[in-house]
């Protein structure tokens, strides 16, 4: 099928070189020229583990295609998806002028017969209820030829994306007439063959399902995260509470781990518009607004045991930071806790020097004042304490031994729970982490007197 894919970030280039990957021929538009110049240069402006390969091998095969020029972008197109962004606006709602310009765009191109006849239009993005609707109403306004419309959320997570793509747990299509299923079914045929299900459903309830999917998965975080500072003050052992847990087949095992709290580019925004979408329709969502409310407290108890233990005045102290993305594997630093969290100490007056494998680029672009570091020795040398903002693999396993030799102390304030607090206090370590007992460390050698 000829496909057009609107806004080349984290969803649309994911969606558009999966569905390359798959024989279809694939044009990805987008506003930002730099961006797609990048992309015609065989380049890829995001960090996400496979897609460089697979973005080339599918350009070099003829398949995929970049432009800035909508109606480049637009002519022949059988199936349109919407993948443009939908932050939350300064009034809290969700800001959906991207999608709605897209709307106008298409139906320009429709106007001008430049589509094949009787397009697809999907909506991919995250979107409210009625959206969808709305974006079909704003393109018949202005247009008499047919299109069908169909909402088919996207679950990807950054970091997996391209797995999570090509093999889904399910593929969710609101559709609105037999054009959406049948073309929807068609595209999607490859990605269930392992009897992983599509399903279909109208279109509301589709909107809906990302919705509510987004707030459960939130919802844990929060819970275990309360829950922590609890076993905190109480002296239990949130890791071991949760394996109590997770082994009861009803709860499971993922989104079980206490933290900094959820950051990223979905959760924080996709809990506000339900929030919001109860206001707007007087059902108020208190589950989702305490859902929202202890992922902000979770960073402020973070800090305040910074300050507890460095005071709150911290000028002419130094503070490495391991871990700037918002999660693993990606360079995104939307609402990620690092932000909150460096922010505060530079306000105290410390002076920080962090580290992230891919994110420490996007995270200078903020112009916060931090200093960068090449690597995580380097975010370690001569600081009054280490700070662990994002679980990256190549933390888990540092030479102890040479940050016991290069910290001014050996303090360690660890808010992704690398680390067994036990072992920590043997090597020598203050290591507080969330939600687990705290052990006095062990006289570390340079201490012992000679
Ligand atoms: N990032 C994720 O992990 C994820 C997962 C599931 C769903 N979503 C949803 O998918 C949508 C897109 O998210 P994202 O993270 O890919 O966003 P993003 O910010 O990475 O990418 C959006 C792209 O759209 C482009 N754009 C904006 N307006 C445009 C226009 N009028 N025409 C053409 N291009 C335009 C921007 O330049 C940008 O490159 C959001 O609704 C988000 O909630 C995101």
């Amino acid at each position: 099928m000829r496909l057009t894919i609107v806004g080349s970030g984290y969803v649309g280039l994911v969606t558009g070189t999966c569905l390359a990957n798959t024989g279809n021929k694939v044009t990805c538009l987008d506003l930002d020229s730099q961006r797609v110049q990048t992309l015609l240069g065989g380049g890829c402006p995001i960090h996400e583990p496979g897609l460089e390969e697979l973005l080339r091998s599918n350009m070099d095969a003829g398949r995929l295609n970049f432009t800035d020029d909508p109606m480049e972008a637009y002519r022949d197109a059988q199936v349109i998806f919407i993948c443009v962004g939908t932050p939350t606006g300064e009034d809290g709602r969700t800001d959906l002028s991207a999608v709605m310009s897209v709307a106008d765009d298409i139906a320009e191109a429709l106007s001008a017969a430049l589509t094949s006849p009787h397009p697809l239009v999907v909506v991919k993005s995250t979107v409210p209820l009625g959206t969808t609707m709305a974006v079909r109403d704003r393109i018949k306004a202005g247009v008499e030829t047919p299109f069908s419309v169909a909402d088919n959320p996207e679950f990807l997570k950054e970091g997996d994306a391209i797995s999570d793509f090509q093999k889904p747990d399910r593929i969710v299509c609101g559709v609105e007439d037999d054009i959406g299923r049948e073309m929807l079914g068609e595209l999607y045929a490859p990605y269930v063959r392992q009897g992983n299900p599509c399903l279909f459903m109208d279109i509301p309830s589709a909107e809906m399902v990302k919705y509510s999917s987004n707030a459960m998965l939130a919802c844990r975080i929060s819970f275990m995260n309360e829950i922590s500072r609890l076993c905190d003050h109480h002296g239990a052992d949130i890791a071991k509470v949760r394996e109590g847990m997770c082994t009861d087949t009803r709860i499971g095992r993922d989104f079980l781990y206490a933290g900094l709290g959820y950051g990223g580019s979905c959760f924080p925004k996709d809990i506000l518009a339900i929030i919001e979408m109860g206001r707007d329709a007087g059902l108020p969502t208190p589950l989702n607004e305490a859902v929202h409310d202890v992922n902000q407290a979770q960073r402020r108890w973070f800090i305040d045991r910074i300050h507890s233990v460095l005071g709150s005045d911290m000028n002419g102290l130094r503070i490495g930071v391991w871990g700037l993305a918002f999660k693993p594997r990606t360079d995104d630093i939307r609402e990620a806790p690092s932000r909150t969290i460096v922010t505060a100490l530079l306000d105290s007056g410390a002076e920080v020097i962090g580290y992230d494998p891919v994110a420490a680029g996007n995270f200078e672009q903020l112009e916060t004042g931090m200093v960068r570091a090449d690597d995580i020795y380097e975010a370690a040398t001569d600081v009054d304490a280490l700070v662990i903002c994002t679980e990256w693999s190549e933390f888990r396993t540092p030479e102890f031994e040479r940050l016991l030799g290069s910290m001014r102390q050996p303090v360690i304030f660890d808010g992704r729970n690398l680390w067994d607090p036990e072992r920590m206090a043997r090597l020598g370590f203050n290591y507080l982490c969330i939600g687990r007992p705290h052990h006095d460390p062990a006289v570390s050698p340079a201490d012992t007197p000679a």
